[in-house]
């Protein structure tokens, strides 16, 4: 596996494949690789000639007072772990190749609607940041298809939306959820989470599983909503929301709606915000 950091060489990389006839498959990712990274770039591989992964901890994408200077760079694990999976190239731009006129002097995209609503309405600017990256990103690596994963379910569908609508020749697929034996979604903040916080935060999938398995039972969208934040508080989770949308624009369900739904919560434990969502069908 190469790894390239400029812009120049990464198009070269690709021009040499796309004459060859090759297609491209395209993970992009802030790096701190684990399975539920690894997994996507299975399904990459499973669906293109080519496989790029990108790692770069984007600045556009962090408000003020979170955790940019503190998210873990571990590139040299990062590039052992894509060698493990066969992608064939890594992309580490420095931040001046993504944005070089400063990143807080970019150009800045905005997908309406649905980024002002859940992430979006408690992350301001979060999403003007990913999808302006990602967007720099799939003009860098031209790629045929990109894959996301589920857990960051908000993003998929920033994601496609921009895609549709700026017309990009992206197919954007996405990858379920890696989940660790206890339930708890793979990411790279739970190594924030101390041995106590660790062990009480599997709670958050199992009230996602409670909620899906109440409005099987016939349950309001609105009442559990309500027990579902109550059941996280009460096991000192300090929830953001914990929410039951559509999930084709994740806007409210009509009453006695029961199919293509989505459960979402965010909530921190401790200074640790976590973040987990479950299809209802
Ligand atoms: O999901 C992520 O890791 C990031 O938001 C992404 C898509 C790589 C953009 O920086």
């Amino acid at each position: 596996m190469q790894t390239i950091q400029d812009a120049p060489a990464l198009r070269a990389a690709i021009r040499g494949w796309r004459g060859n006839g090759q297609t491209v498959g395209f993970v992009p990712t802030m790096g701190n690789l684990h399975a539920g990274h690894q997994s996507l770039i299975r399904l990459a591989r499973a669906r293109a000639e080519r496989v790029v992964a990108s790692v770069f901890v984007n600045p556009t994408q962090f408000g003020p007072n979170e955790d940019f200077e503190r998210y873990p760079r571990t590139l040299v694990q990062d590039q052992a772990a894509l060698a493990d999976e066969d992608c064939d190239l890594l992309f580490a731009p420095e931040v001046g190749t993504i944005y070089p006129f400063g990143a807080g002097h970019s150009v800045s995209l905005h997908v309406p609607q649905i980024t002002e609503v859940l992430e979006g309405a408690h992350r301001l600017g979060h999403f003007d940041g990913v999808a302006t990256v990602v967007c720099k990103l799939f003009n860098l690596v031209q790629p045929d298809l990109a894959i996301f994963g589920q857990k960051d379910f908000q993003q998929l569908k920033v994601i496609e939306r921009m895609v549709r609508d700026l017309s990009l020749p992206v197919k954007v697929l996405a990858a379920p959820i890696l989940r660790a034996d206890d339930g708890l979604a793979l990411s790279s903040r739970n190594q924030y989470l101390s041995a106590a916080e660790r062990a009480r935060a599997p709670l958050i999938h199992d009230t996602l599983l409670k909620m899906r398995e109440l409005l099987g039972k016939g349950h309001a969208w609105r009442a559990l909503e309500q027990v579902g934040g109550a059941r996280l508080v009460r096991a000192g989770f300090a929830p953001d929301y914990v929410v039951i949308r559509r999930a084709e624009d994740l806007a409210e369900p009509a009453d006695g709606q029961r199919a293509g739904l989505i459960a979402l919560i965010a909530a921190r434990l401790g200074t640790t915000r976590l973040i987990d969502n479950l299809l209802i069908d």
